[in-house]
């Protein structure tokens, strides 16, 4: 394995990206493709929901966690997706405003959060509920490795660091990125250390490989149909594009990237991402920083 300082916090960095000020003027912000534009602003649309729900599978854990390392990693992971949450949420009212769906995707998502809610005040035990406890956290286990390997496909790629024409979303996904890969092996530790068996994290994978770009190409379209008259107009320029959109290095060999994680014994920092996150930290954060005067 990897050798990765297990005291390198994740860093919870407060960001003002400035979407107010200057919102984004291009629709087609994501090479000029309509299908990659509206796949963004639907990823942006279900962060927010989603991380919650990421952020409330893993707090649940937090009084059974005796390494008090992993509590210091689980309140920065905290910190890290809150944050992520907040400025997507800014950045969703400038693409509704565009006129993306993105408030219909959120709501969608949203949908577990009152049933959660309501099990974590009536079985605040974490010996309650252990099933639904192990399900959500497998679910994101599974979903922050589709996470890290989609940033580091975005950090990695010249080409899709190109792909992004507008400056502040190029800025906040990099941000974004360069985090997921800060904490990417969090939850999974917690996982670990709750000791809930490996089949729950293994189905939800089998389920992610399988279903998870089908379901956000047809959640695309269902974007474009309802929100956007000229893609109606023009179902082969959405063929063409979604089939371009899938060839290009964020999606590319994403089946063969989800492998490692279905092997006895994966553990995130396995695969090393370590030079890749410690150039972009400086490139972003570093002296001479491009993201230096967003840090609130
Ligand atoms: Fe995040
Ligand atoms: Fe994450």
């Amino acid at each position: 394995m990897v050798a990765v300082d297990k005291t390198d916090y994740p860093t919870v960095r407060r960001m003002n990206f400035g979407f107010d000020a200057q919102p984004p003027t291009n629709r087609y912000f994501a090479d000029g493709s309509m299908v990659f534009s509206h796949m963004i602003a639907l990823l942006s649309a279900i962060f927010p929901p989603g991380e919650e729900i990421f952020i409330r599978s893993v707090s649940r854990y937090k009084d059974l966690l005796t390494d008090p390392e992993l509590a210091k990693r689980v309140a920065g992971f905290i910190g890290q997706e809150k944050t992520h949450g907040r400025q997507h949420r800014e950045l969703n009212e400038q693409l509704a405003a565009m006129g993306y769906p993105t408030a219909y995707f959120e709501y969608l998502l949203e949908s577990t959060e009152r049933m959660e809610k309501f099990l974590d005040k009536q079985f605040p035990s974490p010996h309650r509920m252990v099933k639904l406890r192990r399900f959500f956290l497998g679910f994101t286990v599974a979903a922050e490795h589709f996470t890290a390997v989609w940033a580091e496909n975005i950090l990695k790629s010249p080409q899709i660091q190109a792909m992004m024409y507008d400056p502040e979303i190029k800025n906040l996904l990099n941000w974004h990125a360069l985090e997921e890969l800060e904490h990417k092996s969090v939850a999974f530790d917690v996982y670990r250390a709750i000791g809930v068996p490996e089949k729950t994290r293994l189905r939800w994978m089998t389920f992610a490989a399988n279903f998870g770009i089908p379901i956000l190409v047809a959640f695309t379209w269902l974007s474009i149909a309802t929100t956007d008259r000229a893609g109606r107009r023009q179902p082969v320029r959405i063929l063409t594009e979604t089939v371009q959109m899938l060839r290009n290095p964020m999606w590319k060999g994403f089946y063969s990237d989800m492998k490692p994680f279905t092997n006895p014994g994966f553990h995130p920092d396995q695969i090393d991402t370590t030079a890749l996150m410690r150039r972009w930290q400086k490139e972003l954060f570093g002296d001479e920083g491009q993201l230096r005067t967003h840090r609130k």
